[in-house]
């Protein structure tokens, strides 16, 4: 309580509304090591636990993780202060309703998966920030071994991270693929080429919705494999070929007649994007289309939390440029590549849209 100068009554100083930016500053300062918290309790897998077993007592929990008690309840305070877990009066623990939504689930789209690869993958480069942002390009990358200019090529080295990285990569893409599958504009598709597919898992999605479509994923050796091995559950009718290359340096495949880039041409400079998008033009009949699916940041450039995640992961980290362009900037390289009747389709999930443009 403080005292006001004029009239010596105390004052009371408000709580911070539920929301503000001093809120907001305040989980801020403590969301990396809450964080960890949140992905360690992953690991132990106390949420999928709470999820069978809601209102189970520390004893219970204790017993199925078998770490210490010391250290489990220290894990438990951090993640109750998050809201994900629950400690009621009579000392049981449950999953908060989004708990069990977002993380008690294991399948292929878990929140699981995306949270490792960002542990492991994402956030350890993020302490390079400043230095990487001053020089202007992703020093971060020093901490993975090869010479590769980017990621993507250098965890071709680490198999292992490689796949935890595609199955992040994968999980999140699914969270804003059904939008995308559902679009109407791939119900007139034949052939689709995939660029920068990776495992497979966008087109694998989209075969399975429309029965008319043909699907030619083209990634690098080490990811195609990975597609490969996956061996999608949703072609079994051979509708998804995997053709391996560079985008840079291999030509496009012919025969399609529309080009993806999904979460690709964000990794890149304008200039590099004006490259491929000219390569798409030129492989694509008169009619085809080139659609661009990734997230947009907000026209004004001040909001979305997760485009402001990627464009600096992939600045620090990933590539060294590109970001999570507004959809002004795509439209202006789809016209500049000779493309017609551009457009994007607005309000798919995770700050996504969806760039068209018709080859006249
Ligand atoms: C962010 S992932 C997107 C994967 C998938 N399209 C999706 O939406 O989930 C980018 C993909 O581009 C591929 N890629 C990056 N640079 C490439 C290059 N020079 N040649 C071929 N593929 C490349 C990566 O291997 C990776 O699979």
């Amino acid at each position: 309580m403080n005292t006001s100068a004029d009239s010596g009554q105390p004052v009371r100083i408000e709580q911070p509304a539920p929301d503000s930016v001093a809120e907001r500053f305040h989980f801020l300062v403590n969301a990396p090591a809450l964080f960890n918290a949140v992905v360690t309790a992953l690991e132990w897998d106390l949420f999928g636990f709470l999820a069978k077993h809601p209102g189970a007592s520390f004893d219970e929990l204790n017993e199925f993780t078998g770490v210490p008690a010391h250290s489990l309840r220290v894990l438990l305070h951090a993640v109750c202060t998050t809201g994900l877990i629950e400690r009621r009066a009579d000392g049981t623990y449950h999953d908060a309703p989004a708990a069990e939504e977002l993380l008690a689930p294991d399948g292929p789209d878990s929140w699981r998966h995306i949270l490792t690869g960002w542990k492991e993958i994402y956030y350890p480069a993020f302490s390079r920030m400043s230095e990487a942002l001053a020089a202007g390009t992703n020093t971060a990358l020093a901490a993975h071994p090869g010479d590769e200019p980017t990621l993507y090529r250098r965890l071709s080295h680490n198999p292992e991270l490689e796949t935890v990285f595609h199955r992040s990569m994968s999980a999140f893409t699914l969270k804003s693929l059904d939008a995308l599958v559902e679009c109407e504009e791939f119900a007139t598709v034949r052939h689709l080429l995939d660029v920068g597919g990776g495992d497979g898992t966008t087109s694998e999605r989209l075969i399975t919705r429309h029965p008319q479509l043909h699907s030619t994923v083209f990634d690098i050796p080490s990811v195609s494999e990975l597609a490969a091995s996956r061996t999608p559950a949703g072609e079994p009718d051979g509708r998804i070929r995997l053709h391996t290359g560079d985008l840079f340096t291999d030509p496009f495949p012919v025969g399609a007649d529309a080009v993806l880039f999904s979460h690709v041409l964000e990794i890149f400079s304008g200039e590099q994007i004006t490259e491929l998008l000219a390569k798409a033009h030129a492989v694509l009949p008169s009619g085809g289309r080139v659609f661009i699916y990734g997230y947009n940041v907000s026209d004004d450039e001040t909001r979305g939390w997760y485009s402001a995640r990627l464009s600096l992961y992939l600045n620090v980290l990933a590539s060294g440029k590109g970001m999570a362009y507004p959809a002004r900037d795509y439209e202006d390289w789809i016209r500049r590549a000779g493309f017609t009747g551009v457009r994007t389709l607005t309000g798919y999930p995770y700050e996504h849209g969806l760039s068209i443009g018709t080859k006249p």
